[in-house]
């Protein structure tokens, strides 16, 4: 099934909440029917397109002149299963949380760390969505996908993807080019819990011990004490990656501030954005109406009104400032349209 919505207002259709307008929405529900409406409307697909999930991870600056793909599919099926492991694919427009929901139901392990993160199942392996020690890249089995040029459905094994921190293809070469439609997961029936990350495990075990519900709860606890809820306060989770230095560009930082926290990296050391710009002094600050979430500096936050101009306005003080006193060039995680 395809919608069609003209002149669309994009204010509720993305978690920063700014406002901005595209020329025109399509809403498909599964490959085939997008597949048709493509063949017949050569003149979209030849125009300007990108896809919006469920726009947690998107900062509209401008209106969109162009249109917007969007997934409204929502079909969840358990595909296979071998020794202790299942596969389930998921429809792209299914939200995150319930997919996390339906696993945990059946049992299945893998996804329960990454509960609680705003979006949709296709827009996981776009940017390899992660938290506390897990990544989409690491239940991934293959995406299906549509190109927009030949309008030719491929899967993409989980291994052909290029999955790195908050890195895919499909934020790279295939940006602009597929369209992700449905996503297989490989998940498994053995219990296998994740808690390398230190504050998890330790609350876990507080809370009775690793069983899915038990993390799952736990990790929405810590979430929910250092995130802001998008419904309530205007976002899209971590504005900038934790950026990846040379081990003697974090020697010289450590040695004056000896408590940096940084962890090992494939190319170096990962030192968390959120911790340098505290150290920048803008953690709970603002520019205007744009601010500096108190409990976590890696978020900036609509107070209200802001517009797409005015939050990259302080992402590009906040870059400055790091850089700086740091020597550390951030980059941004949320894509600037
Ligand atoms: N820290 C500070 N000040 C801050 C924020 C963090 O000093 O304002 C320090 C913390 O004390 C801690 C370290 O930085 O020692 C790491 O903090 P945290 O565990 O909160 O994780 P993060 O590196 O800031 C990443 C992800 C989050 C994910 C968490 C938990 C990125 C860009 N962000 O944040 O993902 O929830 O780990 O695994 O990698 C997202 O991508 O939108 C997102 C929220």
């Amino acid at each position: 099934m395809i919608k069609e919505i003209l002149h669309a207002d994009l204010t509720g259709r993305n978690s920063f909440g700014v406002a901005a307008v595209a020329d025109r929405i399509v809403e498909f529900d599964d490959a085939t029917s997008l597949r048709d409406y493509l063949a017949e409307h050569e003149e979209i697909r030849r125009g300007k397109t990108a896809v919006l999930g469920g726009g947690n991870n998107i900062l509209f600056t401008t209106d969109f002149h162009g249109t917007l793909l969007h997934p409204t599919g929502t079909d969840f099926r358990v595909t296979g299963t071998s020794d202790d492991r299942t596969t389930v694919r998921a429809a792209a427009g299914m939200d995150w949380e319930d997919f996390v929901e339906r696993c945990i139901g059946l049992g299945l392990w893998g996804a329960e760390n990454l509960t609680g993160i705003p979006g949709t199942v296709g827009a996981a392996p776009v940017q390899n969505i992660g938290a506390y020690g897990a990544e989409a890249k690491d239940i991934v089995e293959s995406v299906e996908t549509l190109d927009l040029a030949t309008l030719k459905e491929a899967s993409i094994a989980g291994c052909h993807c290029g999955f790195g921190y908050r890195e895919s293809i499909f934020k790279g070469i295939l940006s602009g080019r597929t369209v992700i439609t449905a996503v297989t997961f490989n998940l498994s029936r053995t219990p296998r819990p994740n808690l390398g990350y230190a504050a998890l495990a330790r609350e876990v075990e507080l809370a009775g011990g690793p069983s899915l519900e038990n993390i799952r709860a736990t990790v929405r606890r810590i979430r929910g004490g250092k995130l802001p809820d998008p419904a309530v306060t205007g976002n899209a989770g971590s504005f900038f990656k934790n950026p990846v230095v040379a081990e003697d560009v974090a020697a010289t930082i450590r040695r004056e501030y000896p408590d940096m926290p940084s962890f090992p990296a494939q190319e170096g050391v990962k030192i968390p954005a959120g911790w340098l710009i505290e150290k920048t002094g803008w953690k709970g600050a603002a520019l205007g109406r744009a601010g500096i979430y108190d409990k976590q500096a890696l978020i900036l936050v609509n107070l209200g009104g802001a517009s797409g101009s005015d939050i990259t306005a302080l992402a590009r003080r906040i870059i400055r400032d790091v850089q700086t006193r740091f020597g550390i060039r951030i980059a941004t995680e949320v894509n600037i349209w």
